[in-house]
């Protein structure tokens, strides 16, 4: 029968039978299935294990504090930043296309991990002790999907850790191949992992990125970067993460509106709130939150972020529309 300490004692077994004394390489996204099923790979076989986290510059607030601090304390991990936001940036430069930023992002997040990677294969094998194998956090629900061949319509092109491309070079230890989200979940408070990343809801891998609603700036990042922190700060606050599948916080970066702040006339952005309850994420409906938590984000969205003078909620759920904006 099913528990977290049978499951972490089974996989620990398994991955020192796969990797023996070989070296191993894992891509972290800052979500919980590249942090768990590098933990238990970590617990495996130590420091055998290398991580590597690219920042791509298109974060939320702390995110990346709670991996290289968080994290690496509660593991021990070996983990290498790569700090690649000016590259993505500039890949991002003057396009607005939805799909062509979800392209570039996955390209770039690709060609960011592979260049880290080759640093790190060239220093092992010129230790002798050449990496061969690539953890992957495939849960059950994606293998029985990619087996399944069910040929669902694709409506946005997804990026995400899990999907690297399988360098042939590399074989892939998948330690959470058998398990289900909230299972996950219990490997890893079972290995004593920050709650942030156990417990983070849904995030997309293109990031900050899709909630730009027009060019992608550093400027307009830090914007909503500050909106999303406080949206998010406020939620927690109310005890309402339980009750959300997730809030994407958007930045209507092309839209302006008017309005009186102080004794003076703005002209700025809209934030749009989009909280939704879900069981998958194929369907949604919009949370109804409580109007006091509404207005606290509100108020606190526009006292405290400059260049924002309009909140506003999304009241649509999915379909018609899907749950991120772009
Ligand atoms: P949509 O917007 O399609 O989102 O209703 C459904 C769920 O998927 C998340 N999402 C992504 N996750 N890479 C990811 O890892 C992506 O490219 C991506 N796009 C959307 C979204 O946050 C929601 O939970």
């Amino acid at each position: 029968d099913w528990n977290s300490e049978n499951v972490i004692e089974q996989q620990v077994t398994a991955i020192r039978a796969q990797v023996g004394t070989g070296r191993v390489i894992c891509g972290l996204s800052g979500g919980v299935d590249s942090a768990v099923a590098a933990a238990l790979v970590h617990k495996a076989v130590g420091d055998q294990l290398t991580c590597v986290f690219v920042d791509h510059g298109l974060l939320r607030q702390d995110e990346r504090e709670q991996v290289e601090q968080d994290y690496v304390a509660s593991t021990g991990v070996r983990l290498v930043t790569v700090d690649a936001s000016d590259v993505f940036l500039s890949a991002l430069a003057g396009v607005t296309d939805p799909e062509e930023k979800r392209k570039i992002i996955g390209r770039e997040f690709i060609r960011t991990f592979e260049r880290a990677q080759a640093d790190l294969v060239a220093e092992a094998a010129a230790d002798g002790d050449p990496i061969r194998f690539l953890v992957q956090g495939t849960l059950y629900p994606d293998v029985v999907e990619s087996g399944g061949g069910t040929g669902t319509a694709n409506i946005k092109s997804h990026h995400n850790v899990g999907g690297l491309p399988e360098d042939l070079n590399f074989e892939l230890v998948e330690p959470l191949r058998t398990l289900f989200k909230d299972e996950v979940r219990a490997v890893g408070r079972e290995l004593g992992l920050p709650e942030v990343i156990v417990s983070r809801q849904p995030f997309p891998g293109p990031g900050l990125g899709i909630r730009i609603i027009g060019e992608v700036t550093r400027e307009r990042l830090e914007l909503l970067r500050k909106a999303d922190a406080i949206a998010r700060h406020e939620l927690t606050a109310a005890g309402l993460d339980g009750e959300i599948w997730q809030c994407p916080v958007v930045l209507l970066a092309d839209v302006r509106s008017v309005g009186v702040q102080g004794d003076g006339r703005t002209y700025g952005h809209p934030i749009v709130l989009r909280p939704v309850s879900s069981e998958d994420a194929m369907t949604a409906d919009w949370t109804r939150l409580p109007y006091d938590v509404l207005a606290r984000i509100s108020n606190r969205i526009t006292n405290e972020v400059e260049g924002v003078n309009r909140v506003v909620l999304d009241v649509t759920s999915k379909p018609p529309a899907t749950i991120e904006w772009e």
